[in-house]
């Protein structure tokens, strides 16, 4: 059922950020390792993202050891616990797209540095058909060594703060470098599943396509029709972000 749900998706098309203010502002403060703590609101994992990416930054990636200790430094600085007893909040990694292969959402990268809890991820059923897909950064200020700001999988659907940022990636330069060409990628040849289909984008540094009026529309219609693949193809469903 869920396979027949992940497969059921055709074309990618992904597209160089738009038009988007909050880019320019991105790159401005781009080596400064800005952080944001939602500390007084909740989520899910999905609106977590989209709320990130409406103010042109990511939810929180936590790829090695010096980004580990930087999130721990900015958390400290927000004393957050020293009036709390533990902390959790979201980050993109999440195993949405193939069950047990995290990735981080926000750069398209396989999570390879890890720093699960004891006994994490494991994909617990919190009822038969729902498992733990999305990952927090958790704290317990008597959890010791093991709920040391380490990672723990939940369901995407429950509610938890969040930490977000700017991405500092050589590829994020290049896609700011080249950001008003409105250059467009179709992935006409292989079909992804929808949350595969975002990580393939952003590990080149691009997003899945966003159509909000009619300019970025006519841009997507010009470059699908210029492929030729409408020419010999009578169908064409593709992802939007
Ligand atoms: C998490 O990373 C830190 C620093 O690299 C390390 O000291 C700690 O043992 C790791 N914890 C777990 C649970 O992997
Ligand atoms: C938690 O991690 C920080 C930063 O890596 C480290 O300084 C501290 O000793 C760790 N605490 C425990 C209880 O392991």
């Amino acid at each position: 059922m869920t396979k027949l749900r992940t497969m059921f998706l055709l074309l990618v098309l992904t597209a160089l950020q738009l038009s988007a203010q909050g880019d320019d502002t991105t790159f401005g403060v781009f080596r400064q390792k800005e952080y944001y703590f939602s500390n007084s609101f909740k989520l899910n994992w999905f609106k977590a993202v989209e709320y990130c990416r409406s103010r042109g930054m990511f939810l929180l990636s936590v790829r090695n050891a010096e980004e580990r200790e930087a999130i721990i430094e900015y958390l400290d600085s927000t004393g957050y616990t020293k009036t709390h007893k533990s902390l959790m909040a979201w980050m993109s990694a999440n195993d949405l797209g193939e069950e047990g292969e995290f990735h981080w959402a926000s750069t398209g990268e396989r999570v390879n540095y890890q720093n699960w809890s004891e006994t994490e991820p494991n994909d617990y059923k919190i009822d038969d058909c729902t498992g733990e897909d999305c990952a927090i950064l958790e704290y317990w200020s008597e959890g010791g060594a093991n709920y040391n700001y380490t990672f723990n999988d939940r369901s995407c659907a429950r509610e938890y703060l969040f930490i977000f940022g700017f991405i500092s990636t050589q590829k994020d330069i290049n896609t700011f470098g080249i950001f008003r060409e409105k250059s467009y990628y179709f992935g006409n040849t292989f079909k992804l599943n929808w949350f595969k289909a975002v990580e393939y984008c952003r590990s080149r540094g691009m997003f899945l396509v966003s159509i909000n009026n009619d300019e970025q529309l006519n841009g997507v219609i010009e470059h699908i029709e210029k492929s030729g693949y409408t020419k010999t193809h009578d169908v064409l469903h593709m992802w939007t972000s």
